[in-house]
């Protein structure tokens, strides 16, 4: 059912790519960039919402407050645009006709004379101070709020249809009200209602709520109908585009990391959820951030990873813990992570908008080239993290997760640069710079990330490796047949449940997923027993879509990697330009010498990596793209 499903996905997406109908063979070269085109988020979202700051418990007056604390700090102007309204705004769905209804109690200018209500005073008035505005939903019948926590404030009230407030059934009707009559530039669509409403919960047990699904289970990933949820995402994703021809919207995905969501959320929305729920805690923060860090070929200009909200200003993140709150903050922006402040801005003191509002920071995480950061090195202790930018330059950040201090080298070859020319850093906290040849020894305090722009000289004289332009190489699609959880993603306490029961046990799917300078299950590549630093590591079966930024030539050392389980078929690698092949290898067989690739890419859009093994492996062997780099 499952693998079916995959399947059906797989067929769906070369349909989304703009193959021709009817097409079958995912690997079948498009000539496309298949990320989503719908909506629009080139950098990643910046703003506000009332989630982590108020709950459910929201209203108009705190929801200004905070919209014009964006505007009078600065904050506004430096990219933190959105506003954006969580679980707690609505009354009721009006029967028989099926209209949401405002509690305008809370929100006094949605009242209209009819008792219709409106929220597009509100979103004019943000529009007016320059903001855009976002709303909430859910793409079952009921929300996070009613599935969850029986003592929400502002619960939706009336008879059960009534309360019925999420999308299931009308998605037509209330994007249209969303987005065309009211006026929102971003929608958040959580998934509570199709993972939490099944008929053992006690809600739907006693009546209050109807059962719907299981679609999602989300402790047991081979038993969630992924085709299934990316099915309902995607027809609001459809209805989104028809109301805003202009496509001048962002999607964002809620499904905590569900649902296999990391496999298809770029082709559906503008940025999706890859962790539970963030809370004011260090081993949570950093759950989060794990949860998206080896992500990075899955984040693209369009389409991003959300490791969730920003808690900056609460917790183990107020402003009484300055180095955990910048270290929060560095990590987002590495991550080319939406930074949404989650913060009552009210209470706003002057160092916690020093913290938000650091230009240098910003910048990293809005850089245009949309590259997330690479792992570099990677322990339990020390991380560090390198960020290609658009003009060149690196990002570096050197991360403690420890509460003890910590030692560590940054050496050129971290950052891809030549280790015999001077490296200039910056630290992007303290503004010094300083100069360095080879290695760099750093000291870190307990939770501290120093972070840094570098400017070198690029170890790839005449061009970029693929692992630095992650945002331009989309593995459209990565050769995995069973969805697997990723089990690197295991630390960290559910707050809400503390240390009850046996542990979490997330099911983030995306075990096997493609990975810069890594296999698929985050070993260094390795050809005919040979590591190589550099290259893209992906499944076999797999097709990969690189977005050529003028270069003139493509190569790379192919095989398939020494860490192969299965290693009896042979893999045939074939490269292609804008559809037509350019060149490819003889099926490799496991443990062959690496296979030099070169292929002329001189005026070509759209390079596609193809790596062809058996029909119908269960588990496909990991491929090596080694060095595969792009040059002038
Ligand atoms: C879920 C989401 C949160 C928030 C709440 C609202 O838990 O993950 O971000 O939207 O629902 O109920």
């Amino acid at each position: 059912m499952n693998r079916l499903g995959t399947l059906m996905g797989a067929a769906m997406l070369a349909t989304t790519a703009g193959a021709a109908i009817g097409q079958t063979d995912p690997l079948a070269p498009t000539g496309q960039w298949s990320i989503d085109a719908r909506g629009s988020a080139p950098v990643p979202p910046m703003g506000w919402n009332s989630w982590n700051a108020f709950n459910s418990d929201i209203d108009e007056t705190k929801l200004l407050a905070s919209a014009t604390a964006l505007v009078t700090t600065g904050l506004a102007a430096k990219g933190y645009r959105y506003v954006d309204i969580d679980d707690g705004w609505w009354l009721k769905r009006r029967m028989p006709d099926g209209r949401l209804i405002i509690r305008a109690a809370n929100f006094p200018s949605a009242a209209t004379p009819d008792g219709a209500t409106s929220f597009r005073p509100l979103t004019d008035r943000l529009h007016a101070m320059g903001l855009k505005a976002g709303i909430y939903s859910d793409i079952g019948r009921n929300t996070c709020g009613q599935a969850y926590t029986s003592n929400f404030a502002n619960q939706p009230q009336g008879r059960i249809d009534e309360r019925e407030v999420g999308l299931y059934g009308h998605v037509d009707q209330d994007i249209a009200l969303f987005m065309g009559a009211w006026g929102f530039d971003l929608l958040k669509v959580d998934g509570c209602g199709i993972r939490a409403m099944t008929p053992a919960n006690p809600h739907v047990a006693s009546g209050d709520y109807r059962a719907l699904g299981p679609l999602i289970d989300y402790d047991t990933l081979p038993d969630t109908d992924i085709a299934g949820v990316r099915k309902l995402y995607e027809a609001v994703a459809v209805a989104m585009a028809r109301t805003r021809p202009a496509h001048d919207y962002v999607f964002s995905l809620c499904l905590w990391g569900g649902a296999d969501v990391r496999s298809w959320a770029r082709f559906v929305g503008q940025m999706s959820r890859t962790s539970q729920d963030i809370s004011p805690d260090w081993e949570r923060m950093l759950h989060n951030f794990d949860s998206a860090v080896r992500r990075e070929l899955y984040a693209h200009p369009g389409s991003w990873n959300d490791p969730d909200m920003l808690y900056i200003g609460t917790g183990a993140f107020a402003a009484d813990h300055p180095v955990e709150a910048r270290t929060h903050l560095t990590l987002w922006a590495m991550l080319s992570a939406p930074l949404m402040i989650g913060y009552d801005l009210r209470k706003l003191t002057p160092a916690l908008l020093d913290i938000l509002g650091n230009r240098a920071i910003i910048a990293l995480d809005q850089d245009p080239a949309g590259n997330q950061a690479v792992l570099a090195f990677d322990s339990d202790t020390v991380q560090i993290l390198v960020k290609t930018l658009a003009d060149g330059d690196k990002a570096v950040a050197i991360v403690n997760r420890t509460a003890a201090p910590a030692d560590a080298v940054l050496t050129a070859r971290h950052m891809k640069l030549r280790p015999d020319t001077d490296i200039a850093l910056t630290d992007l906290w303290s503004g010094t710079i300083s100069r360095f040849r080879e290695e760099q020894p750093l000291h870190l305090a307990g939770h501290e990330t120093r972070v840094f722009r570098v400017r070198g000289v690029a170890a790839r004289a005449q061009g970029l490796y693929l692992s630095e332009q992650t945002g331009r190489v989309n593995p459209a699609v990565d050769g995995i047949v069973e969805p697997e959880a990723d089990p690197l993603v295991h630390r960290g306490v559910l707050p809400w449940r503390s240390t009850r029961g046996d542990g979490e046990h997330p099911a983030y799917g995306g075990w096997g997923g493609a990975r810069a300078d890594a296999t698929p299950y985050g070993q260094a590549l390795k050809l005919h027993g040979v590591s190589l630093a550099n290259g893209i590591g992906v499944l076999a079966n797999s097709r990969i879509e690189v977005k050529n930024a003028g270069y003139r030539r493509f190569s790379a050392q192919v095989g398939i990697d020494d860490s192969a389980r299965d290693r009896r078929m042979p893999v045939r690698f074939a490269v292609y330009g804008d559809g037509r092949l350019l060149t490819q290898t003889e099926p490799v067989p496991y443990g062959a010498v690496p296979v030099a690739i070169d292929a002329d890419v001189t005026g070509v859009a759209i390079i596609e990596l193809v790596a062809r093994g058996a029909a119908d492996p269960r588990y496909p062997d990991p491929v090596a793209w080694g060095e595969a780099a792009l040059d002038r």
